[in-house]
């Protein structure tokens, strides 16, 4: 490359100067040398003009046309050139064949994709779109996602910032069509893709695998009341040999009524999408918490249960009580005995209510904490395993809550103790009608 420059230039080099000094000497001859040199460089300029003008032509010619010139520099200049915008156009047409790729790809996917601009406007959806969401082309380019999509549920989701996925929400053209929505943001100025999935398959067997336990629990129901019932009427004292075993039936026996109960309890709890509106009065709750947690510690622990909220919980009083109980009951038995064990209802910001149950046991270690609402899963230690219990206590305060749009926060500390804090939003909160003044134990 460097030898093709060094070859042309000096050949062009050595031509001009070889051309003025002809015309200098010639200039001398006759008297003249300073025109004779003028003359010559005016020459090479207008020459030098010249080319430019058709470099200049070409570059700006849209066809294709190849080099008006032969050989020298100026063919050496617009091969150069015309090696670049070949190149430039190969790299355009690969990567017009590449978004192409892209494009099919995301054309031929079941879920709906559908690109938006910072304020939720639309840039791009793919046709699964159409089919999901309703959406049209290129009639809702540009259009706020909002608008189209018509579902309270979504636009709530969306003004709260979409975090986590949304679940089991109605197609718009077909309610019997379910589907789940997720937002995520990519890229720079704020672009977010949503992603629409028809999840109505995943719910049908959700369904058949909520009938099949609340069946199978159903079924089970009248056996163990037959076989609980027997067992009762066998008098250890007429066999001493057997007693032993006889006391260990009926310890299991009630302890699979328990599962069979809890089982039943979750199974009506996830059919249910709405509960009663009672108003709960927190003073008697405490007080009936209260007195069950003593009744379970047998005064190895203290309790104590304050209230600090003039306010009443807008709920079902049945469920609410068995979830603050499922709390109060793993304080008491995860708690080792000279423990305490303290039960709050507080105001939370922004209107809302807390009630918390906090303990000062054995805590949970902080990997176990994601997954300790999930039915049947239990910290497995030598406490828990002898503490006989099943592992759906936590599962029933979920979905109680979940029932009544709160959550439930957890915070533990292995050795320290746990702080279980059930969160309730404004709408379930009401000002007391029981009483007025604040601050009193219950
Ligand atoms: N306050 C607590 N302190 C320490 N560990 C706890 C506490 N509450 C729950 N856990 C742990 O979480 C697990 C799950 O609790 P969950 O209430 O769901 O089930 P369980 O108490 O084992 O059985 P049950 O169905 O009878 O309530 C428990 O096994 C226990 O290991
Ligand atoms: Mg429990």
């Amino acid at each position: 490359m460097h030898e093709r420059l060094e070859r042309v230039w000096t050949r062009l080099l050595g031509r001009t100067l070889a051309l003025l000094a002809l015309a200098t000497l010639a200039g001398a001859l006759a008297g003249h040398a300073w025109a004779a040199l003028a003359a010559a460089l005016a020459l090479v300029l207008a020459y030098t003009l010249a080319k430019l003008y058709r470099l200049h032509a070409w570059l700006l010619s849209r066809r294709q046309q190849p080099p008006p010139e032969q050989y020298g520099l100026w063919y050496e200049l617009h091969a150069l050139l015309r090696r670049r915008k070949r190149d430039e156009r190969r790299r355009q047409r690969r990567l017009l064949a590449l978004l192409a790729t892209f494009r099919e790809g995301a054309e031929a996917l079941p879920d709906a994709l559908i690109y938006l601009s910072e304020d939720f406007r639309i840039l791009w959806f793919n046709p699964a779109a159409t089919r999901l969401a309703g959406l049209s082309h290129p009639r809702d380019i540009g259009v706020g996602v909002t608008h189209l999509l018509r579902s309270p549920k979504v636009s709530d989701w969306l003004a709260g910032g979409a975090a986590e996925p949304l679940f089991d929400i109605p197609a718009p053209d077909d309610e019997s069509r379910r589907l789940s929505f997720r937002l995520i943001r990519y890229g720079h100025a704020g672009r977010q893709l949503l992603i629409i999935r028809d999840i109505s398959q995943l719910m049908r067997l959700e369904q058949v695998r909520r009938d099949f336990v609340a069946n199978v629990s159903h079924e089970l129901r009248t056996p163990l009341t037959v076989l609980h019932g027997y067992l009762d009427l066998l008098d250890p004292e007429d066999a001493p040999g057997l007693a032993p075993m006889l006391v260990e039936m009926r310890t299991q026996s009630l302890r699979m009524a328990q599962i069979v109960e809890d089982l039943l309890t979750l199974s009506r709890l996830e059919a249910g999408s709405a509960v009663d509106d009672d108003r709960v009065a927190m003073d008697g709750m405490l007080r009936t918490l209260r007195r069950e947690a003593e009744a379970l510690s047998q005064g190895r622990h203290t309790v104590e249960a304050e209230n600090a909220l003039p306010a009443d919980l807008v709920g079902s009083a049945k469920e609410l009580h068995s979830a603050f109980s499922n709390l109060v009951s793993n304080a008491v038995r995860y708690t080792p005995a000279g423990g305490r064990i303290a039960i709050h209802w507080r105001g939370h910001p922004g209107g809302g209510a807390v009630l918390e149950v906090v303990d000062t046991g054995q805590g949970i270690a902080a990997q176990h904490i994601p997954r300790i609402t999930e039915r049947f899963y239990r910290v497995s230690n030598s406490r828990s395993r002898d503490s006989g219990g099943t592992g759906l206590g936590l599962a029933i305060v979920k979905h109680v809550l979940a029932l009544h749009q709160a959550r439930l926060e957890i915070a533990s500390e292995p050795g320290k103790g746990s702080r279980f804090a059930c969160v309730f939003g404004p709408e379930r909160v009401q000002p007391s009608l029981a009483r007025a003044g604040a601050g009193t134990g219950a």
